[in-house]
């Protein structure tokens, strides 16, 4: 059991991939803080946990405010103690291009996607800095890495600022014994996903030499990797999961 007795926070827990790192998670010992908006589902999750033995807290908290993520913290340290990991797994992406996309939409998918991953960041160091140590994990996408032709310029935008995110924090909180790292998702087969027209999804796997879209699990596993001690000389890094889609 690679996470005995540590504790996780995941953001957007509550179904996709976020559901599927909270699942790994637990399997390999970690007590796991379920974070999303939707508290209805995070709680019949927490409810399958606890019956699975696992230890669980769900929290209801919208990431791109910071004050409910600071109760959310706050309410994971009382419950568990300390945090040792944070996945900061919750996005949104809106479809258009420069010329369709509405103000609303930029602004709310660079403030739960950008903002949001910021927010949960900044109120987790505090904690791990007085622990001396800590991991966070973020799932960013292929599109920060190659903007995407399907979803509005936001969404690429939010990732790749979440990479530069991640990479500064990697930086200043290395001496802190706090590693920062991420994913890189192509295709993942989940409700963002399954909106995808049949001859989009053909078109998409046509484009991966593994051909395959990716699953929720397939995410997990490369999460928990860098999580784990077998990572412990890695940080600063982004790993594309991604089938061979995009080679860097
Ligand atoms: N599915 C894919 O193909 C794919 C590919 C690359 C990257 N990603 C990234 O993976 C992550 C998870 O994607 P998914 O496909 O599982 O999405 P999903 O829509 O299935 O799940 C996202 C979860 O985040 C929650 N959420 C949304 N806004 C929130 C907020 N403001 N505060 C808290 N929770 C919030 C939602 O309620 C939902 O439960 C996202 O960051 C996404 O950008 C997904």
């Amino acid at each position: 059991m690679r996470f005995k007795d540590q504790v996780a926070i995941i953001t957007g827990a509550a179904k996709g991939i976020g559901r599927s790192i909270a699942l790994a998670l637990v399997k390999e010992g970690a007590k796991v803080v379920l974070v999303d908006v939707d508290g209805d589902v995070l709680r019949s999750l927490q409810e399958e946990i606890e019956k699975r033995g696992g230890q669980a807290l769900s929290v209801a908290c919208d990431i791109s405010t910071p004050s409910d993520v600071e109760r959310m913290v706050e309410q994971g340290l009382k419950a568990f103690g300390r945090i040792d990991l944070l996945v900061n797994n919750a996005g949104i992406i809106r479809r258009g291009t420069i010329e369709t996309v509405s103000e609303e939409d930029w602004d709310r998918v660079i403030a739960v996607n950008l903002k949001g991953t910021f927010n949960c960041c900044k109120a987790v160091v505090g904690p791990m800095k007085r622990q001396r140590s800590g991991k966070i994990v973020n799932v960013s996408s292929i599109a920060g890495k190659l903007g995407d032709i399907t979803s509005a310029p936001g969404y690429g935008s939010s990732k790749a600022g979440t990479d530069a995110l991640m990479k500064t924090l990697a930086r200043q909180l290395a001496p802190s014994g706090i590693r920062v790292n991420a994913v890189a998702p192509h295709a993942i087969e989940t409700e963002m996903s399954a909106q995808w027209p049949d001859e989009r999804k053909r078109e998409v796997v046509t484009g991966i030499p593994l051909g395959r879209l990716g699953r929720p699990e397939d995410v997990a596993a490369a999460v928990l990797f860098l999580a784990s001690d077998d990572a412990s000389f890695i940080t600063g890094e982004i790993l594309d999961v991604n089938g061979g889609a995009f080679m860097d």
